[in-house]
């Protein structure tokens, strides 16, 4: 059997973890399904509390997880030195403990392999570092939780896309609805994506974007970029929204409200 409600809630008040418990599960009852599931990569990893949750479905020994993070005192969030900004209780620190540092790669104490490299994602150094910890392997699951803003979410999958396995699952967090941006960079990567896809929309505003690696597509960031994000006004944007065939704004996020309300 897979985690429960019960295990997250756990989790969730020993390491604290950003996103809400019926995401989570939504998540991982895909990632759970993944065969094999050895190797998870997380771009954006908060205070280590998802990292929690993906240490537990890996198998002792071999299993490994990658988290990249670019805070500057990302260490100390993980080992619970300090808080994070939130007004979440009751807890908001985390609690892994440092095995080794070299330079920006961190090793934690655990049975199965658990690295954190400090960096920002949508740089090419930092994606040389996760290949050089993969070192031939492939993830199972890649989980995109970081930075929203068009360059880097777009950057950050075209520079780890290829240490993604094909039918390896990709799941970007936050793709829409009741967003301050009228188009985030994990929209974009996440409408560039060839179908089938499923969205998971569960207690959340926002929503989780679950895909499945397709060996032929290649995505490419600039034109991506290029094509979807706009600067203009609120009608302008809209328009640019129907033409390239994305949900009305206003459309997504009643429809996220109401998904909402259904699952108070
Ligand atoms: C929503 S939090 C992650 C939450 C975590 N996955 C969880 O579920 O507990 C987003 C994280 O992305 C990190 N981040 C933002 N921009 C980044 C970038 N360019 N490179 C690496 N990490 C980044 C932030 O420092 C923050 O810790």
């Amino acid at each position: 059997m897979g985690l429960t409600a019960q295990d997250l809630q756990k989790m969730w008040s020993e390491c604290y973890i950003e996103n809400f418990i019926p995401e989570m599960l939504g998540i991982l009852e895909h990632v759970e399904s993944l065969d094999p599931l050895k190797t998870i990569v997380e771009i954006g990893t908060g205070l280590g509390g998802s990292a929690r949750v993906w240490e537990a479905v890996l198998p002792p020994g071999e299993g490994m997880i990658i988290g990249v993070d670019k805070m500057g005192d990302i260490v100390e969030r993980w080992t619970g030195k300090v808080e994070a900004y939130t007004t979440c209780s009751p807890c908001r620190v985390g609690n892994w403990e440092v095995e080794w540092e070299k330079g920006p790669i961190v090793k934690f104490k655990s049975d199965r392999q658990v690295y954190l490299v400090k960096g920002d994602s949508s740089s090419p150094e930092t994606a040389e570092i996760v290949r050089g910890i993969l070192d031939g392997r492939q993830a199972d699951f890649l989980f995109h939780d970081g930075a929203h803003w068009f360059q880097t979410a777009c950057w950050d999958y075209e520079l780890f896309q290829d240490m993604l396995r094909t039918q390896g699952l990709l799941c970007v967090a936050d793709i829409g609805g009741l967003t301050e941006d009228p188009m985030s960079g994990c929209q974009a990567v996440y409408y560039a994506l060839p179908e089938p896809k499923s969205p998971k929309v569960r207690n959340h505003n926002q929503g989780m974007g679950i895909w499945y690696k397709q060996e032929d597509f290649v995505f490419d960031a600039q034109e991506t970029i290029d094509r979807f994000q706009v600067v203009g006004t609120d009608d302008e944007l809209q328009a640019r929204r129907v033409a390239i065939g994305l949900p009305n704004q206003h459309e997504q996020d009643r429809l996220a409200e109401l998904e909402r309300q259904r699952n108070k």
